[in-house]
Formats: structure tokens, C-alpha cells, sequence
């Protein structure tokens, strides 16, 4: 028996699609695909605009920096989240300032966002966690009251919803990530989300060297390149064709964990509120640190790959400057596993998973 905490589904139309881009020598990024899932992805979020990325990091750098974000700018995020939702900030001179989380919905806890506002203070960084949808009725409020852009980080919340409403769609800009573990996958990709024409634009603009429309090789700002290719976004459309499947499949898989498991101390990350939560990884909380690492001993023992909750980034060394305390999100990072949850799973496979578990705990 061996299960490893995650794996892509790849059989639909990946290998017609990427063969089409071999066969028709339409690699690069430019190509049907590129703007065909990019289409049919904002559809599917509900947004006007969707631009293609090669991952879900540039996604925040390009949309931080089409928003002009810079020097000096203070960004609220949330401590409890991955590396990536703060560093492209930084890496644009921002500062980022560290929110607590909520213990119930594992999100971005808005009191605590409203508190660490200040007049230097340009964006919220919104994050959905691990599949769950942030109180986005707070924070599209903060971000009117206080005059601040709102980001959304979609990256592990690709077709959730908050009261009916697909994340991505609430905020200026939002950003996905398509990396092999994600919802849908095209091995690394992302997408930048907006409504606002002119917005849209200057993602697009930065995204492709800052080349001008009326010149050949003149460009008018210091950009990137930071395109997807056709073969990546082939393998993007075919996923996106499946989506419906993978989050019914991820939900299911969450139903046979909690129903297994009900008489074991783990406690679930379960929907909050009005939500659609798309269960990125199966995550739940053991009863200390020191029972998580021996749960995951056990169930490594058995074969079953695992993986922590983020540890939270006030903590790392680049970012602990001066002492801060977050006694939420430092509980839910310290005790939270992820268990395997990939669309290919079985309910026989869950109860193997969960008899490990169920034994660990005497149960
Ligand atoms: C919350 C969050 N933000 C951003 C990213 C960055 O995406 P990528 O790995 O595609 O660069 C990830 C995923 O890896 C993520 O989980």
C-alpha cells in the first residue's frame, strides 16, 4: 500500500490537446490554447479578464506590480498561508504586515486586518486556504472603507464559492496557480483575474517584456516575461474541462475522511458559513504538534504520504524582524496535516487510509 498525498488526473483531453500543439508546432506561447483557456477560465470564474502566467507566483508579482505597488507600501496578509503570498511584495519593496487567522474557517481574521490598517497601508491580501473561502463580506467592506486594493489568492480555492459567488471574482485583482497539486494543473502555470479594461492591460503589457503596440522591440517600461506557453495552457483547457468532476470528487473524498474518522480526535477543516469549500488537501488538526509528528510516523510507516500545514512566515528568518505573537495561526500551523486526496481515490482506498489512522488513535 502506498499513497502519496497528492497526484494529477490527466485523462481527458491532455495528451489530444498537447500532441495538437506538438504536431501543429505551436509550443511557444502563442497558440489557440493560451487564449482559449484563458477565456474559458474567466467564464468559469466569473470575471471579465483572465491573463495567462507560467505559475501562480508571478501571478502576485504581476498583479502587485500592475497594481503599482512599491516601496513603502504596506500590504496586509495573513501569517498562516504559503510563502508565496508575501515574498512577491517584498521583492517589489513593500512591506508586509501579518494578520492572525480565524480557528474556525482557518482565514484571514478581518478584526485583525482593520486593526493593522494604517495610512501606508495600500492592499489586502486576501488568501483562501486550502479550498476554504476568506469572510469576503468584511474584507470587500475594509478594502471600500479604507480606500485599499484587494487581492485575492485563489491559488488552492479554484472554483469555490462564497455565498454563491466564485472566489477571484470579488476582488481588483486575483491570482491562481496551476502547479501539479492544484485543482486543475498544467504541470506550473497561473492566471491574473480582473474586471477593470485598463487594469487588464497593463497586466498584459507587463507580462510580455513591455513591448509598445506601435513599435517593434521599443519598450516603454522595465517588464517581464512571464508567459505561459500553448503545451502548458493545452493541458490547463483539458483540466478545465474536468473541473466539475475533480471538485465533486475532492468533496466526496472529504465526506469518507470525516465520516471514517468521526471517532478519532482529528478536527477537520470543515465548511464555514455560507461557502462552497472545495477541500484542496484533506486537512485536520491532531491534539498537539507531538501528536501530529507521530501521526505522521505512523501513517509514513504504513506507506501514506502526508504533509504538514504551512508553518507561518512571521516566523521564518526573513521575515521575523521583531517579535510577533499570532496564537491562531501559529495553533493551526503547528497541529494541521493533510491527508491524500487526489480525484483518482476510492472510498476502499479512504478506509485503508483511515483504518491507519483509526489504529494510531486505538480506535
Ligand atoms: C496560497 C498560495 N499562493 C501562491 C502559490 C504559488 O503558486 P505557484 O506554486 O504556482 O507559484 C501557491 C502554491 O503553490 C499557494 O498555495
Amino acid at each position: 500500500m502506498s499513497y502519496p498525498v497528492y497526484q494529477p488526473s490527466l485523462t481527458g483531453n491532455e495528451k489530444k490537446y498537447v500532441n495538437e500543439c506538438l504536431d501543429t508546432s505551436w509550443i511557444s506561447s502563442k497558440g489557440h490554447f493560451v487564449n482559449d483557456f484563458e477565456k474559458s477560465f474567466a467564464d468559469f470564474i466569473g470575471v471579465k479578464h483572465a491573463s495567462s502566467v507560467c505559475n501562480g507566483t508571478v501571478a502576485i508579482h504581476l498583479a502587485a506590480s500592475a497594481l503599482g505597488l512599491g516601496q513603502d507600501d504596506e500590504i496586509i496578509c495573513p501569517s498562516f498561508t504559503y510563502i508565496a503570498s508575501a515574498n512577491p511584495f517584498v521583492q517589489l519593496g513593500c512591506k508586509i504586515v501579518f494578520c492572525d487567522s480565524l480557528a474556525d474557517s482557518w482565514q484571514m481574521d478581518p478584526y485583525d486586518a482593520e486593526r493593522k490598517i494604517t495610512p501606508k497601508t495600500k492592499a489586502l491580501m486576501v488568501v483562501h486556504l486550502y479550498g476554504h473561502p476568506a469572510d469576503m463580506d468584511a474584507f470587500v467592506a475594509l478594502a471600500k472603507k479604507y480606500h485599499l486594493f484587494l487581492i485575492e489568492d485563489c491559488a488552492e480555492a479554484i472554483g469555490s464559492q462564497y455565498k454563491g459567488k466564485r472566489v477571484g471574482s470579488f476582488g481588483d485583482i486575483a491570482c491562481f496557480s496551476f502547479f501539479g497539486n492544484k485543482t486543475i494543473t498544467c504541470g506550473e502555470g497561473g492566471m491574473v483575474l480582473c474586471n477593470n479594461d485598463d487594469l487588464f492591460e497593463r497586466v498584459n503589457h507587463l507580462k510580455a517584456q513591455g513591448v509598445v503596440s506601435w513599435r517593434e522591440y521599443w519598450h516603454d517600461v522595465i517588464a517581464y516575461n512571464y508567459r505561459m506557453t500553448n503545451i502548458q495552457a493545452a493541458i490547463g483547457l483539458a483540466q478545465l474541462e474536468q473541473v466539475d468532476k475533480f471538485m465533486t470528487a475532492k468533496r466526496q473524498i472529504a465526506d469518507w475522511y470525516m465520516e471514517e474518522l468521526k471517532s478519532t480526535p482529528l478536527v477537520f477543516h470543515k465548511p464555514h458559513g455560507d461557502v462552497f469549500h472545495t477541500f484542496w488537501m484533506i486537512s485536520a488538526l491532531a491534539k498537539s504538534k507531538e501528536d501530529r509528528a507521530s501521526l505522521r510516523a505512523a501513517l509514513k510507516q504504513a506507506g501514506i504520504e502526508t504533509r504538514p500545514t504551512f508553518p507561518c512566515i512571521h516566523q521564518m528568518p526573513a521575515y521575523n524582524k521583531q517579535f510577533e505573537c499570532f496564537s491562531v495561526a501559529e495553533d493551526l500551523s503547528s497541529r494541521g496535516i493533510n491527508l491524500p486526496s487526489y480525484p483518482a481515490l476510492t472510498h476502499d482506498d479512504v478506509k485503508s487510509i483511515c483504518k491507519v489512522i483509526k489504529e494510531y488513535y486505538g480506535k
